[in-house]
């Protein structure tokens, strides 16, 4: 696949459309921080570590765009453009972890030295290359885990789309079908944003690696059946006692648990949030046109009747079988030892 997002020679940033997947592949480019704010809140790009580039990359904007004020303005400014980038999703751990690592560098200067923004810039790039080799090695540690012939169910759209490229939960299948095993995936279509169907589906399809799409609802008959071996999610934020990921996540995991099938979480550590517990995170809730419509298309509620929309649910450790991490596969308590300060 392509990049999602990057940074162009122009200085904009150039992202997939992800909302008129699959059928048409458009790019959009933006060159003011409000612009990619809001291609993260409406999706057009989304996924926890894409947003994370796209975070770094709209502060980036932001200190192109004040770079000519003195130290005092600038800071108030770039507080502010921080703050409409932290504001826009409050779940995926990336996009905070990204806006607090290009503010270490806006705020390490006593005096804004000239080239201020270029460093911001560059550390952007830096955060999207990281993206990519971070996935790479998830890709080889999980790799490990699948043997020739595995089916793999995945849910929501943990792919190159939800990151710069190659995937987090994908990558384990990139990469032993890279290492010559024969591997296919079967892909939750993921009501209500259909992320499984639209993007897990359009990329893998891409990239000819087999996949089928099922309704959410089916993903336990298929383990019952004997159909998956594996299942691999990816994750908006790991907390010391549970998994953040896609609304159904948590189901998937009880059904994989319930018909012994490994469950496994695809974690770059940018996504560990280990300082904190459950109570800590708020889940997002979206705009119930979602449920009601489906792709804001087909009205499927009656008239009058109220929908809820959770964008991700909690997976808690005891259903977890292993977390991929870019240094290796641990269970969760394994997690906890190695990078819970
Ligand atoms: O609402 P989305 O599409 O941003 O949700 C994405 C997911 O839940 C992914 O599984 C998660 O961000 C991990 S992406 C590598």
């Amino acid at each position: 696949m392509i990049p999602s997002i990057e940074w162009t020679a122009e200085n904009k940033v150039k992202m997939i459309d992800q909302t008129v997947l699959p059928h048409k592949l458009e790019f959009l480019e933006f060159d003011d921080f409000r612009a990619v704010a809001n291609s993260i809140k409406v999706m057009n790009i989304r996924g926890a570590p894409a947003i994370g580039v796209a975070a770094a990359m709209g502060m980036a904007l932001a200190t192109i765009e004040y770079k000519e004020l003195g130290k005092e303005n600038f800071l108030k400014k770039m507080e502010n453009a921080a703050n409409v980038i932290r504001m826009t999703r409050p779940t995926a751990s990336n996009l905070f972890w990204a806006v607090d690592r290009v503010w270490k560098i806006i705020v390490s200067f006593p005096d804004n030295p000239s080239n201020l923004s270029e460093l911001v810039i560059e550390e952007a790039k830096i955060m999207a290359q990281e993206d990519i080799n971070v996935n790479k090695n998830i890709g080889k540690n999980g790799a490990s885990l699948l043997k020739d012939g595995d089916v793999v169910l995945t849910h929501c759209n943990a792919g190159s789309l939800a990151t710069v490229q190659y995937g987090t939960a994908l990558a384990p299948v990139r990469a032993a079908i890279e290492a010559g095993k024969n591997i296919s995936v079967i892909a939750d279509e993921t009501r209500p944003r259909l992320q499984g169907a639209r993007l897990t589906a359009y990329e893998l399809h891409y990239d000819n690696i087999p996949v089928k799409v099922i309704s959410d609802t089916s993903s336990g008959l298929l383990m019952k059946l004997g159909k998956i071996d594996k299942v691999i999610v990816g994750t908006d934020r790991v907390t010391s006692d549970a998994v953040f990921n896609k609304i159904g996540t948590y189901l998937v995991a009880l059904a994989a648990y319930d018909n012994k099938i490994p469950f496994y979480v695809a974690a770059p550590t940018s996504t560990l949030s280990l300082h904190e517990t459950i109570k800590d995170v708020t889940i997002e809730q979206r705009d119930c046109s979602e449920v009601r419509n489906i792709l804001g298309k087909v009205q499927i509620v009656p008239d009058g009747v109220e929908c809820l929309n959770y964008a991700f649910d909690i997976t808690p450790f005891r259903l977890v079988t292993g977390v991929i991490t870019e240094d290796g596969v641990f269970t969760p308590e394994e997690l906890l030892k190695k990078y819970k300060a």
